[in-house]
C-alpha cells in the first residue's frame, strides 16, 4: 500500500478587513468577505499520516496530546478529505506552532490551512487552490485565507465550494511588514469560534455587514495601488468597527488591555508625525502594526518602549501554503 503522508507549512494572516460573525456554521460560511495578507517567517508546519491499524483520529499540537473540541475541529476536515478521497483510515497528525498559540495571533488559520493542505495530499487528492482553502475553512474561516500566497481575498460565497479565498497580489507586490506587538501571551479567555456565535447580538452588526462591501473595495484598490495613506485609513476604521461590535454584544467581549490603547494611541500619533504606520488588533490585546519593510526596525525598537509590550515579532508578506515533504 502507498504511503499515505505528507508534511505541510503554512502561514497564518492579519486581516486588514475583518470576518466577524458566521450565516452557516455547519460550513463557516462568513457573513461578509474579508482581505488579508499573509505573515511569512510565523508557521504552522503539520504531518497527516492516514495509518492502517488505528481505530481513531489522533491530534498532537506543540507536543502536546490534544482531545475534545480542537481534536473535533481537526477531524471535521479529516472526514472531509476522506469523502472526497474514498479512505475510511483515521489519522495521525503532528502540528507545530513557531510562535504563540491563542493570543490573536491566528493560530487557527495556520494550522487549519496546513491540515486541509497535509491531509489532502496525503490521502492522494490533487486540489486547485480555490478547493483547498473551502476546505481549510470548514474548521476556522480565517484559514481559508492561508491557503493563496500574499494579499488574499476572501469570498463570503453561498455554498461550500462559492466561500473560498483568492490571491489579490503575490507576496513580492508591496514591501509591507507588519510588526506584531505582544502585551499577553495567555489563551484568550473567549475564543473567536465563540465570539462568532454572539457578534448578531450586537445592534452594530447588521450596520458593520452593509458597509463591508465599500470597506473591501476600498481595501483592495489600495493595496493594488499600494496606497498607504487609503489603507491604513480603512484598516483602522474596519478594525474599530469590529472591536465596537465585540465590545456591544451580550456577553460584551473586550479584548483590549490597557498597553492596547496605548499602542493605538501612539501608532495614530506617529502617523500624524509622517510615519507611515497603522494599527490592527483580532480577538486578542496583541496590536499588529503595519508599516514599509523599511521602517521595520525603527517601529519595532519604538513598539518596544511602550509600558506592557514584552517582545515585537516581525513578518512580512508570506507565500501560500505548501507541501515540504
Ligand atoms: O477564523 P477565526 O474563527 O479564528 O476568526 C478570525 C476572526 C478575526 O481574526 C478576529 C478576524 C479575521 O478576519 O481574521
Amino acid at each position: 500500500m502507498q504511503n499515505l503522508k505528507a508534511t505541510s507549512l503554512a502561514h497564518p494572516n492579519i486581516a486588514f478587513i475583518k470576518y466577524w460573525g458566521i450565516k452557516d456554521h455547519e460550513l463557516t460560511l462568513p457573513v461578509n468577505g474579508s482581505i488579508s495578507m499573509n505573515l511569512a517567517g510565523l508557521e504552522t508546519k503539520t504531518t497527516v499520516e492516514f495509518i492502517d491499524d488505528q481505530q481513531k483520529d489522533e491530534l498532537q499540537l506543540n507536543g502536546k496530546e490534544i482531545s475534545g473540541a480542537g481534536l473535533d475541529r481537526v477531524t471535521k476536515i479529516l472526514d472531509f478529505v476522506r469523502l472526497a478521497a474514498k479512505i475510511k483510515l483515521a489519522a495521525k497528525v503532528v502540528s507545530e506552532n513557531n510562535f504563540p498559540t491563542g493570543s490573536g495571533i491566528a493560530s487557527s488559520a495556520s494550522g487549519f490551512a496546513a491540515l486541509a493542505m497535509a491531509a489532502s495530499t496525503a490521502a492522494g487528492l490533487s486540489l486547485e487552490t480555490a478547493a483547498l482553502s473551502s476546505i481549510a475553512r470548514l474548521s476556522s474561516g480565517s484559514a481559508s485565507r492561508s491557503i493563496p500566497g500574499g494579499f488574499v481575498e476572501w469570498f463570503q460565497g453561498e455554498d461550500h465550494s462559492s466561500s473560498y479565498s483568492k490571491s489579490i497580489a503575490p507576496q513580492d507586490h508591496w514591501k509591507l511588514a507588519d510588526c506584531i506587538a505582544i502585551v499577553n501571551q495567555e489563551h484568550k479567555p473567549i475564543g473567536s469560534m465563540a465570539g462568532h456565535r454572539i457578534a448578531t447580538s450586537s445592534p452594530l452588526q447588521s450596520a458593520r455587514i452593509q458597509d463591508t462591501d465599500r470597506r473591501l473595495d476600498i481595501c483592495r484598490q489600495a493595496i493594488l495601488k499600494k496606497d498607504f495613506t487609503a489603507l491604513a485609513e480603512i484598516m483602522e476604521i474596519d478594525s474599530n468597527i469590529m472591536h465596537g461590535v465585540m465590545i456591544s454584544s451580550s456577553p460584551s467581549l473586550f479584548y483590549w488591555d490597557p498597553p492596547t490603547l496605548e499602542i493605538m494611541r501612539s501608532v495614530t500619533d506617529w502617523r500624524k508625525d509622517g510615519l507611515a504606520v497603522a494599527y490592527t488588533i483580532d480577538a486578542g490585546p496583541n496590536v499588529h502594526v503595519i508599516c514599509n519593510q523599511d521602517n521595520m526596525e525603527p517601529v519595532s525598537d519604538r513598539l518596544k518602549t511602550i509600558p506592557g509590550v514584552n517582545q515585537v515579532l516581525t513578518a512580512i508578506p508570506g507565500g501560500p501554503a505548501k507541501i515540504i515533504d
